[in-house]
């Protein structure tokens, strides 16, 4: 298998090579726009990474990759108008910089391009993935937004959310690579599990960031989903454990329509530090973590693929991009 880069610079060049139509212009380019801004292309790569440790060719899944990461896109679109999120990727939003209608009908597009890309495949298998997966994604999504109103989610309810909104689309990306490949049924899975352990731990370090991370290399403001009270890993262990004036306090941010932007955010982090609720965060990351390695490492593949694939893991559960 190459390197990593050598997978990002053939996806991002089959990205940049996207022919769009001219008009309507107000359609095709904020989805030009979306696309250029780049972001880390994690699933695209861990496509054709899977593709080729599992004797396949990347010319075989370059068009799924593509289709893929247009796909997550389109997610990104809808997801900053349900999450009312202005930046992303260090630049405006689609939805701010135009607007909602715009969000909607240019993802909309983006959906059926993906769509299209992955039908080239003419693999029933990996069109069926793909579909299931979607699906899942919309489910995991309104789980999310259901819980913005819910004070009693467990960590249970949040760790089958994030599984469907974020964790299934990377196993999905595995999978269809080794689908691709002709891979054994049982590898094409132990890569799915992968995929889902290591996306676990990728929303919970997601969430880390949003409250912790530095705007400058994330991409997104800081404390979009203490605004949103998203029922993180955070503010579910917050809400078990804090007491007493504590208790009080969080209630208070929770409730009070007033509060300032500014003034949530910082009341929030320091509650989150006094009780400890980044640590077991880190904790839970370095579990999932885990369980992707393992996965990787039973998977029949070369020692340096699986090799590649879990200093992948590593690097992406410890990210601070
Ligand atoms: C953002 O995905 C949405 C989540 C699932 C956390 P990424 O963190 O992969 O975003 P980009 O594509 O690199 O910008
Ligand atoms: C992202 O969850 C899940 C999907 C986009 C499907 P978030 O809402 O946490 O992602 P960011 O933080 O906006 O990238
Ligand atoms: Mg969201
Ligand atoms: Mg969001
Ligand atoms: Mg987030």
């Amino acid at each position: 298998m190459k390197d990593f880069q050598y997978y990002l610079n053939l996806v991002n060049q089959a990205i940049a090579s996207i022919p769009y139509p001219k008009a309507p212009e107000q359609l095709y380019e904020p989805i030009a726009y979306h696309m250029a801004l780049g972001g880390k292309r994690v699933r695209p790569v861990l496509l054709l990474m899977a593709c080729e440790a599992m004797g396949g060719q990347v010319d075989q899944a370059l068009e799924a990759a593509v289709g893929l990461e247009m796909f997550h896109n389109f997610t990104l679109l809808h997801d900053d108008v349900m999450d009312n999120a202005d930046v992303r990727r260090g630049k405006t939003t689609v939805h701010r910089r135009w607007n909602d209608n715009t969000a909607i009908l240019s993802g909309d597009t983006m959906l059926t391009i993906a769509t299209q890309y992955i039908a080239r495949t003419m693999n029933w298998p990996v069109m069926d993935l793909f579909n299931k997966t979607a699906i899942e994604i919309y489910e995991g999504q309104q789980w999310d937004m259901d819980y913005e109103y819910r004070n009693d989610v467990t960590v249970d309810e949040y760790i089958n959310m994030i599984r469907l909104k974020t964790s299934v689309l990377l196993g999905c990306a595995l999978k269809m690579g080794a689908l691709l490949a002709d891979a054994d049924a049982k590898d094409a899975e132990m890569l799915y599990e992968a995929g889902v352990n290591m996306g676990l731990a990728f929303q919970l370090r997601d969430d880390v960031l949003d409250v912790w991370g530095d705007p400058k290399t994330f991409g997104k403001e800081i404390g979009g989903d203490i605004m949103n009270n998203k029922k993180t890993f955070l503010l579910i262990n917050a809400m078990r454990l804090a007491q007493g004036d504590d208790a009080d306090e969080l209630r208070h941010w929770l409730n009070d329509p007033y509060a300032t932007r500014d003034d949530k955010v910082a009341g929030m982090t320091r509650l989150y530090e006094r009780l400890g609720v980044r640590q077991l965060a880190e904790e839970a990351i370095a579990r999932y973590n885990d369980l992707a390695v393992n996965a990787f490492n039973q998977v029949g593949m070369a020692d340096e693929d699986k090799q590649a694939f879990v200093s992948m893991a590593n690097k992406l559960a410890g990210r601070n991009y």
